[in-house]
């Protein structure tokens, strides 16, 4: 048998092209996340329930890339989740939430910590509005047992909109009364929406938010091939989600294929991402079911074992330059998921055909992942999991697993605490900005049309990482 060498990141560097870039500004670093779908930047937080809920996708699309909600939770919980995404940033919010009258302020501060935010229609049944309850009106309260109803801004002081009103109308309604929330109500006073003040000043001064064709922010979510994918898909096709990943460990298999070629009956506008994968026909398989996106990586993970537990596994540049030709071949986008340790992997990945790049390891940490800050020995730290390590086989929804039954494909990791996701994407996307002047590539097709890799050696990459000093 001929046995064919595969390389990963480290086994290679790109070499240095004459520049035109006269700026990191210059350069675009937009891309496609799938068929139908652009993203300003090509860096998306890995799928991980110690990585992305809400919080994270919330944060990634306000940058202008994307987050997708784990499925290792119950289907309402990920429900949730994306509905915590859509109602965020909205410029209509079509579907406000509501408190009745009679709910006192204990009740209020609950809502408040389940969807963090601050304001809330007051409604008896759901329809009808009552009235309006802002944090304005809760300010001086002090008894948790006070009602809604006599802390809310009662109907008969309201301003609201008819449904159909310009966004400009709505500007200078909130600005010419000085308020913060409009609802929109029709003639019998049943609630349309609601518009914030807030989402009109960040949705006109940002420029490259990534939104739906409503406005909203976007959002993913994972689904499996078991028996509740079918049932959580029509759940979060129900909560508007933009984009499915169909998710598992070994993603060239007939449970995804069937999957895939379900999911495309049931809902033919519903982008596909599927995966994971590391083989050319693997790809090729998964676009001819209808796939609008490929997800390449077996085994390249910070907190992955699938390679040392099974022996299966591809090196994460081969993986790349071997599917990248099909994707190009039908048109369809590919993420490079997993192995990134530096911004110059990400360059490497995008090089060598990949559209975008998911990354966990280097998310965890970060305030905007699931789970709470710890303490160890005076430094701060939160905790990163493999979703096939073993307290993750032993949370999941249904595990009817045991300790001692479960075969682990992934590990427990403890990670410093690191700040603001963004901090991540700044350091990351500048370092790609960087890579990109490298390569005489004014967006990412230049990039990967000009790269010219070449392998080195060991000495090669001690000579690559700073060396012969004590680094500060
Ligand atoms: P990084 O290197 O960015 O990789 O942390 C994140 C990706 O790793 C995959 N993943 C796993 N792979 N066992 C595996 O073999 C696991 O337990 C596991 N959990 C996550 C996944 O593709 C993720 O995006």
């Amino acid at each position: 048998m001929e046995i064919r060498t595969a390389l990963t990141y480290d086994d290679v560097l790109l070499v240095p092209q004459k520049s035109r870039i006269r700026s990191r500004k210059e350069v675009n670093v937009a891309t496609r996340l799938s068929k139908n779908i652009n993203l300003d930047i090509p860096l998306i937080p890995a799928n991980m329930d110690t990585v992305t809920e809400s919080q994270m996708a919330i944060c990634m699309a306000r940058l202008g890339s994307i987050g997708i909600i784990h499925r290792f939770c119950d289907i309402d919980y990920q429900v949730r989740e994306v509905q915590k995404v859509k109602r965020r940033q909205n410029v209509v919010i079509e579907d406000p939430i509501t408190i009745s009258p009679q709910a006192t302020l204990k009740q209020v501060k609950e809502k408040i910590a389940e969807f963090g935010f601050k304001s809330f229609l007051v409604s008896e049944d759901n329809k009808q509005l009552s009235g309006i309850l802002t944090s304005r009106d809760m300010m001086f309260a002090k008894d948790d047992s006070t009602l809604v109803q006599d802390l809310m801004t009662a109907k008969n002081k309201l301003i609201t909109a008819s449904p159909g009103i310009s966004i400009t109308e709505a500007k200078e309604i909130l600005i010419s009364n000085k308020i913060e929330k409009l609802p929109i109500v029709d003639q019998a006073f049943h609630i349309k929406g609601l518009i914030t003040a807030t989402d009109i000043i960040k949705n006109y001064n940002s420029v490259s938010v990534s939104r739906d064709n409503k406005g909203r922010l976007l959002v993913g979510a994972a689904v499996g091939v078991g028996k509740d994918a079918l049932e959580r898909a029509k759940a979060l096709v129900g909560a508007q989600v933009d984009v499915l990943v169909v998710d598992i460990a070994h993603g060239h298999s007939d449970h995804a294929i069937e999957t895939i070629q379900k999911l495309k009956k049931l809902y033919p506008t519903i982008e596909i991402i599927a995966g994971n994968v590391a083989t050319a026909q693997a790809a090729k398989d998964l676009i001819q079911v209808g796939a609008d996106c490929i997800k390449i990586g077996i085994g390249p993970g910070s907190i992955c074992t699938t390679r040392i537990t099974t022996g299966f596994g591809v090196p994460q540049l081969t993986a790349i330059l071997n599917i990248t030709p099909v994707c190009k071949k039908y048109d369809i986008p590919c993420i490079a998921d997993g192995g990134i340790k530096t911004s110059g992997d990400l360059v490497k990945a995008l090089a060598a055909g990949a559209d975008s790049v998911m990354m966990g390891g280097q998310f965890s940490g970060t305030e905007e992942t699931p789970g709470p800050v710890l303490s160890y020995k005076g430094q701060q730290y939160k905790i990163s999991r493999g979703m096939a390590s073993l307290t993750a086989a032993l949370s999941r929804p249904n595990a009817t697993e045991k300790i001692d039954q479960v075969t682990p494909e992934g590990v427990e990791a403890r990670v410093p605490y690191r700040g603001p996701a963004r901090n991540v994407i700044n350091k990351y996307i500048g370092g790609l900005r960087s890579g990109m002047s490298y390569a005489n590539a004014m967006n990412i097709a230049e990039l990967q049309t000009n790269a010219q890799f070449i392998r080195i050696t060991h000495s090669g990459m001690i000579e690559s990482n700073s060396h012969d000093n004590q680094v500060l």
